[in-house]
């Protein structure tokens, strides 16, 4: 089962997030995370970039890509990782890839899955979850099985995704998205929530039945899950107390 971790605010779920980076890098400076964008992990790329470590080596892969926007656009997510990851914490911009940066859409995929694989596999999955429980933008439906691809954004999403963009219009209809099966492949899943809009689809991925009505639900089957939730969160988590109790009572081994 996941590890949940219950915090008091956004800010201190960066710090548990980034603790879990900072371990990883110090015993591999070459490791390779898997980056999200999104409101959601910009609390733990702040409190990682206020560390200082030497993050040059690292490897990135981000999660996924809209499809369609013009080069360059602020918004893609080429842009907006540059923009947040890259740059705030010193990471090399060659060795961090984006799906569909390099070649056609067509073989953008099969290509993404080759440069991971190349790398030795993800070590660190950064994941925020939509109100949708997608993962990725991987929308309800997506197979457990699925690499990355492209797919059509739902309605839901595009909604939330509109505050980025001028108008609704402007929201791509098309991404590329790692797949369920590529996430899972990642040696550790960190999935971040915050907000009580994102209570439902938390509480469903972590403590409902796995299905691919819910695409988040997919980290049940994986053997190594940290989940940091604010309070808002993890409001409609059943075994919330059990969590709290298990976090304040983890061994010495398992703190930093
Ligand atoms: P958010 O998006 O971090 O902007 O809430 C998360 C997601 O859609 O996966």
């Amino acid at each position: 089962m996941a590890e949940v971790v219950i915090v008091e605010s956004a800010e201190t779920a960066g710090e548990v997030a980034a603790d879990e980076i900072e371990k990883l890098v110090r015993a591999n400076p070459r490791a390779v995370l898997g980056l999200a964008t999104g409101s959601t992990p910009l609390t733990t790329w702040r409190a990682l970039a206020a560390r200082g470590l030497d993050l040059s080596q690292v490897r990135g892969f981000a999660l996924d890509e809209y499809v369609g926007l013009p080069a360059g656009h602020p918004e893609s997510y080429r842009s907006v990782i540059t923009r947040e990851v890259v740059e705030p914490l010193g990471l090399t911009p060659s060795l961090v890839r984006v799906p569909a940066d390099d070649g056609p859409i067509e073989t953008a995929g099969a290509d993404y899955e080759a440069a991971i694989t190349a790398a030795g596999g993800v070590d660190l999955q950064i994941l925020g979850i939509g109100r949708t429980g997608h993962i990725g933008f991987n929308e309800p439906g997506s197979s457990f099985a699925s690499l990355t691809r492209v797919k059509t954004l739902t309605e839901q999403t595009r909604l939330d995704n509109a505050r980025f963009f001028d108008s609704l219009d402007d929201v791509p209809k098309h991404c590329i998205t790692q797949g369920l099966g590529t996430i899972m492949r990642a040696r550790h899943l960190v999935l971040l929530a915050f907000g009580s809009g994102k209570a439902s689809a938390l509480a469903r991925a972590v403590e409902g039945p796995v299905t691919a009505s819910l695409p988040g639900s997919a980290i049940q089957l994986h053997q190594r899950v940290t989940v940091i939730v604010d309070e808002e969160a993890a409001a409609d988590l059943e075994f919330a107390d059990y969590y709290r109790y298990a976090w304040a009572n983890r061994l010495d081994w398992e703190k930093l």
